[in-house]
């Protein structure tokens, strides 16, 4: 019995690119990208092309999905509406039906979202053995879930949730249940969670650490792993055994608004579904129903060569929920990281160089708020030079190799930090000198002459020597770091 889905076309043939449902289900998915790199839609691509073919429950932080509801018959279960024993009656419920559903957490604050989600992963987990069915359970902002060191969550919640993220994509399999799950940053993801998916979807990721951590989990060089920095929204480097045995790139294509009829092996979905389904799910009275059973005691043991398999890959459960270092040291450093993300980010967006500086700032201020980093510490000024770093490449300021170029750019005027960044990044990189386009980006401006001027005044002020070959080729030295940009036509 095999099923594939089509997800979109081969960069470079423009070939589909297809995930065989049937291996994905054995092997799981783990998507990786920055926010807005394309995560949410290339999940609805999948669950849309796969509908008809197999159970899907989608536990949906944002309520992005609910829209699936309509035309493909998606029960939408609502998690700030019930509570804990009613969703674990739910939960046993769209196991026993082998419902498709959403579990829609946005009304929920952060901490009841991964409560909720925890205790309908394990009721899906714990279902009685002859309800082992085959499903996707996809979980979009997995971090949020699976969060890899303590933050300003309870331990206990955490714990619970981490939990529950572990049985499903470590112990899952078995039990029917196959892990999509999507995250911003694989370095805010807990790495036995990641760790066990075997297909990769890698979208568009500004820092090193995060891009270390696709590398390692595509068994990449740094070097080779390096072009999922500059992918486009909506573009992924794909790699596994459900879709492809090389490194791919993918462009993910449009997603439907109406259901395919694809049946094709795996098996038959129930019949009931939309209202149908709906009405046996929430059949009154759900206070009164008899509680799930238990699950069975497993019969046979695992062969010797899976025991040892779990044993490798387990980690004691006290390693698991312990940050590695001292707590207060890793929270500031993952809001540290959290910081270069969000500037990363901002920096990314076209003509951002064009904005005033306190209208940035506001915009800044407003994603530290959304992701709950409470206060940074950053004002207006701190973020003028911190924004200016982050333009010209340098989005987080602890990066060892860039403190030299930082510490020069201490002495440079606020307006010219960018374009002296710039000019320094390439020369530390050994990359091309910026030509005058890229260079009016980053300072912001249209016009040519203010960049000869802007040239003029660092080369005076000592910061760079400006050299044109015979050939007529510019390079750009920076004398307090003793490099050069590689020479371009000027
Ligand atoms: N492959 C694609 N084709 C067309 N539009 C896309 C594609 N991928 C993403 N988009 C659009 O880009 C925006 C951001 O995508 P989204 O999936 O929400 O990103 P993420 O979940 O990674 O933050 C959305 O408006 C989405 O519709
Ligand atoms: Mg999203």
């Amino acid at each position: 019995m095999s099923a594939t889905i089509v997800i979109g076309a081969d960069d470079r043939s423009g070939a589909s690119v297809r995930i065989d449902v049937e291996e994905l289900l054995a092997t799981r998915l783990l998507v990786q990208g920055n926010s807005g790199s394309g995560k949410s839609h290339l999940l609805r691509r999948i669950l849309e092309q796969s509908a008809s073919v197999v159970q899907q429950v989608v536990i949906d932080p944002e309520g992005d999905f609910v829209s699936l509801a309509e035309p493909f018959g998606h029960v939408v279960v609502d998690g700030s509406a019930y509570d804990g024993t009613e969703i674990v009656k739910l939960a046993a419920r769209i196991r026993q039906h082998r419902a498709s559903v959403i579990l829609a957490l946005d009304g929920l604050e952060l901490e009841a979202q991964m409560r909720c989600a925890a205790v309908f992963m394990n009721t899906l987990f714990d279902a009685p053995r002859d309800q082992w069915y085959p499903a996707l359970v996809v979980v979009d902002e997995a971090q949020m879930f699976a969060p890899a060191a303590a933050g300003d969550v309870a331990d206990d919640v955490r714990r619970l949730s981490l939990a529950a993220m572990t049985n499903l994509m470590c112990r899952g399999r078995k039990r029917g249940l196959a892990g999509i799950i999507a995250t911003q940053r694989l370095a805010k993801l807990a790495k036995n969670v990641a760790a066990e998916a075997s297909n990769f979807l890698m979208g568009r990721t500004f820092l090193d650490i995060d891009m270390a951590r696709a590398a390692d989990l595509l068994g990449m060089e740094r070097r080779q792993a390096e072009q999922i920095r500059d992918l486009e929204r909506g573009h992924f480097l794909a790699l596994g055994p459900a879709i492809c045995r090389r490194p791919v790139g993918v462009k993910i294509a449009d997603v439907e608004t109406r259901a395919r009829n694809v049946v094709h092996g795996l098996m038959p979905m129930p019949n009931a579904a939309g209202e149908e389904m709906e009405a046996l799910l929430m059949a009154e009275p759900l206070m009164f129903d008899p509680l799930p059973t238990p699950p069975e005691p497993e019969e046979t043991a695992p062969e010797s060569g899976e025991l040892l398999e779990q044993i490798e890959s387990s980690v004691p459960a006290a390693e698991q929920v312990e940050p590695p270092v001292e707590p207060s040291l890793f929270a500031a450093e993952e809001t540290a990281a959290d910081i270069a993300a969000i500037l990363a980010e901002m920096a990314a967006e076209p003509d951002c160089t064009f904005q005033p500086a306190a209208q940035l700032y506001q915009d800044f201020t407003v994603r530290c708020r959304m992701q709950r980093l409470g206060q940074v510490g950053i004002d207006l000024a701190a973020f003028r030079r911190r924004f200016a770093m982050a333009v010209a490449g340098i989005p987080d300021d602890r990066e060892p190799r860039w403190q030299a170029a930082l510490k020069l750019a201490e002495g440079v005027a606020d307006d010219l930090v960018a374009p002296f960044l710039v000019l320094a990044v390439a020369a530390v990189e050994g990359l091309p000198c910026p030509d005058d386009d890229r260079m009016a980006e980053i300072y912001g401006t249209r016009s040519p002459g203010r960049i000869r001027r802007l040239l003029d005044h660092l080369e005076k002020s000592g910061l760079i020597v400006v050299r044109t070959d015979y050939g007529g080729r510019r390079s750009i030295g920076i004398p307090g770091l003793g490099m050069t940009t590689a020479p371009v036509e000027a």
